[in-house]
């Protein structure tokens, strides 16, 4: 029995370091390249399971090397491999550009990824039986997601959402149902079609979504930390400044690490304090999953700080 059940996506990234992208027609060399394991849910597993949580993973992977590498991949990080299946075709892949701040764009290829469907999620239901959470991204089918919000009312289990990337077309009945939404401000003004330029906007779009039902808000807001809004409380926890050199992957390396740190009993303003930690650590190293420290390294590196 696993602490958390992940359902989502898994990429193969290509990732490209520039100084600058090229314009039209225009031919620009990068410095560097580099390859590695990503996509939203696959993140947000393997963060949960290099921090010591029990985490199932329900996704698929294509017939091919990608697919090969990446259930290696899940393998040696401790995720069961009873979740994942395999389809005809390509494994997902993500190109990504990451500039000289340590921003990035990306693109997603879903391939194999658009094979997990409603139905093909029925086969690995038991899965999320006695989980302590289940966690949703939106890589995958919006009538996956749903699909697994009903199974997951009919284990008992909350479900975290994390609507990322934004999807239009979210059915706010099923955001409703949801023990924890986690979006980032653009997804926060996507779903509610309010702004969210300011704090004080972010907070009236929260609280127009617990009014509708919605158990626990969280809005990750990057480099401003994360504001969680309930029925009856409001709380900033700021983040943790570091100087980044590749905030891909931050977002995931933040649900992961809540959804560790509240599954294993903290409670949620102690857990989003850690989750900010933990990816403050993750964009001050390169690569997604590469930048996601163990529960040991963590340790290690908090230890380095407290010396310094
Ligand atoms: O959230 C970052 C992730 O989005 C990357 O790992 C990339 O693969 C895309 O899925």
């Amino acid at each position: 029995m696993a602490d958390i059940t992940v359902i989502g996506s898994n990429m193969y990234e290509l990732t490209t370091f520039v100084d600058r992208m090229p314009v039209e027609g225009e031919t620009v060399e990068a410095p560097e390249f580099e390859m590695g394991f990503g996509g939203k849910g696959a993140n947000q597993a393997i963060a949960a399971a290099r921090l010591g949580s029990q985490v199932n993973f329900i996704t698929m992977v294509g017939r091919d090397e990608f697919g090969r590498q990446q259930l290696e991949n899940y393998r040696s990080n401790g995720i069961r491999a009873d979740g994942i299946g395999i389809a005809d075709g390509s494994s997902g892949v993500a190109p990504i550009f990451v500039d000289t701040s340590g921003d990035n764009r990306i693109l997603i290829v879903k391939g194999a990824n658009k094979q997990l469907t409603p139905a093909a999620l029925d086969d690995k239901k038991d899965l999320i039986e006695g989980s302590k959470l289940v966690v949703l991204q939106q890589e995958i089918a919006l009538e996956t997601n749903y699909h697994a919000i009903e199974l997951a009312e009919e284990y008992g289990v909350p479900v975290l959402l994390n609507p990322a990337p934004a999807n239009d077309d979210l059915n706010i009945d099923y955001v409703s149902r949801v023990a924890f939404f986690a979006p980032n401000e653009t997804e926060l003004a996507t779903l509610t079609g309010m702004p969210t330029g300011t704090l004080d906007e972010i907070k009236a779009a929260a609280r127009n979504l617990v009014r509708r039902g919605v158990g626990n808000l969280i809005v990750t807001m990057g480099g401003k930390g994360a504001l969680w809004v309930s029925a009856d409380q409001e709380l900033l926890v700021p983040a943790v400044t570091v100087e980044a050199v590749d905030t891909t992957g931050a977002g995931d390396a933040f649900i992961g690490s809540f959804a560790h740190y509240y599954t294993q009993g903290e409670d949620v303003p102690t857990a989003l304090s850690h989750a900010n930690r933990y990816a403050a650590i993750s964009v001050t190293r390169r690569g997604t999953q590469k930048a996601y420290p163990t529960a040991a390294e963590l340790n290690d590196l908090l230890l380095e700080r407290v010396q310094a």
